[in-house]
């Protein structure tokens, strides 16, 4: 038996053509010898190399993956290291928060000059794989693991006078032609009134928890022209993100703002936005929230536990999937034509619902909501299977504002945090 005891590890590298290829080129030309478990996969640059390729890896049987690239300000297309690095600092703390093994998961920055580092390197990983042993991060055993309810917000009164004045403000702009549409709470759900004589189908009580902005991205709405919407201050920041990604033109839209003491969500404990900012008119007024928790407590629940249990809460979690893909359908954030999960060529993420498929379209969802999610926890509300996905875009709010002091949709002047990046972005954890 060999000194690995029979264990040969599965080690994917992904690497920039322009860099790392070349130092792994070199390292053969010169004839320095490493393990023969690494399988190189060979992408243009490593702004290139998408995190579900990494997910990818491990679906398919990789006991450790290796992300490289040229070093800082020498990517060959300028900047897409940079990039790359900033959605690695979000990616990790994802995997980690889900319980992946993050032993397993490496990123270095290998040049083109650097054939013998290419060799330490692959020779590192594969020692410490081969002392980890076989890595299948799938096969926990699903645990329901119950967290700690949630503070609560008591749902603000209802406000009769409120909605009085509400649908006084969409008769008028609806008469005025000011909007054609008037999208709002109705009795039973969003209601969208285009007659003057339908305002009083309007609501305003605690049920109006929904973030209407979803509605903005559907065709159907689109073509029953200008708009105007009823926002609460925590669904506005959603509007801020959409006008930035060019999805809404803001000046087309006429936002009524709601004051809101809060409509019973867990999301409306910690909400410091109870007011609009940005609205074209305003009605009522808020109180600021006598006591508030921490946004980001349940993350620190999950985090607290150890990372095998995390995992089999997660497997749990997961494993109810339907791949219905509600949280897709009502996210006012998802609007691409096609959606990666609905892509075959290649197929990222498997459309049938198992095990494997279900992290790889939760962790891509997560990973596309990055620094855009605003939190309205939509996404969870409307899981018929109960997941608790607010638990991953929580993981990802808490890593923006911590590491970049980013919160999404809160200051309309500030960079989209995925598409940007410092160069004074951390990178301790890249070799
Ligand atoms: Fe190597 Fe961009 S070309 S990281």
């Amino acid at each position: 038996m060999s000194e690995t005891n029979g264990f040969e590890p599965k080690i994917v590298a992904y690497v920039c053509n322009w860099c790392t290829y070349l130092g792994a080129d070199l390292a053969g030309t010169s004839r320095l010898e490493y393990p023969s478990n690494v399988r190189i996969i060979r992408l243009p640059c490593t702004g290139r190399i998408d995190a579900n390729l990494v997910v990818k890896a491990f679906e398919i049987g990789a006991d450790a993956v290796l992300v490289s690239g040229c070093h800082p300000g020498d990517c060959h297309y300028n900047a897409g290291n940079y990039h790359a690095r900033r959605r690695w600092i979000l990616f990790r703390e994802l995997m980690e928060t889900i319980g992946f093994d993050m032993r397993r998961l490496h990123f270095s920055w290998i040049s083109a000059a650097e054939g013998k580092k290419f060799q330490q390197v692959i020779t590192e990983i594969t020692e410490k794989t081969i002392a980890l042993g076989p890595y299948n991060p799938y096969g926990a055993e699903p645990r329901v693991e119950p967290l700690s309810p949630m503070p609560q917000a008591a749902a603000g009164a209802c406000d009769p006078a409120a909605e009085l004045e509400l649908r006084t403000a969409a008769k008028r702009v609806l008469e005025s032609g000011q909007a054609n549409v008037v999208i709002g709470y109705g009795a039973r759900g969003p209601v969208f009134i285009t007659r003057p004589d339908d305002v009083d189908r309007l609501v305003w009580n605690a049920n109006c928890h929904q973030n209407l902005a979803t509605y903005l991205k559907r065709k159907e709405i689109r073509a029953l022209g200008k708009a105007a919407i009823v926002m609460k201050g925590c669904d506005e920041r959603a509007l801020i993100i959409l006008e930035r990604e060019s999805q809404i033109a803001r000046p087309d839209l006429h936002v009524i703002g709601m004051a809101c003491n809060g409509m019973g969500q867990p999301k409306c404990a910690a909400c410091d936005t109870r007011e609009t900012r940005f609205a074209d008119e305003k009605i009522s007024s808020a109180q600021p929230p006598a006591d508030m928790p921490d946004r980001y407590v349940a993350v620190d629940q999950i985090l607290a536990m150890e990372p095998a249990d995390r995992m089999a809460f997660f497997t749990a979690e997961f494993d109810r999937c339907l791949k219905c893909y509600a949280c897709r359908q009502v996210c006012p954030m998802c609007y691409c034509e096609r959606c990666i999960a609905d892509k075959n060529r290649p197929q990222a993420i498997d459309t049938s619902p198992h095990r494997q498929g279900n992290f790889a379209w939760h962790i891509a969802r997560a990973m596309h909501l990055a620094g855009r999610c605003v939190g309205c926890d939509e996404c969870t509300r409307a899981c018929p299977a109960g997941i608790d996905l607010r638990l991953l875009n929580l993981t990802l709010a808490r890593t923006a504002e911590q590491q970049f002091a980013y919160r999404a949709g809160m200051d309309p002047a500030l960079d989209p945090l995925i598409g940007t990046f410092s160069l004074q972005d951390k990178e301790e954890f890249i070799r």
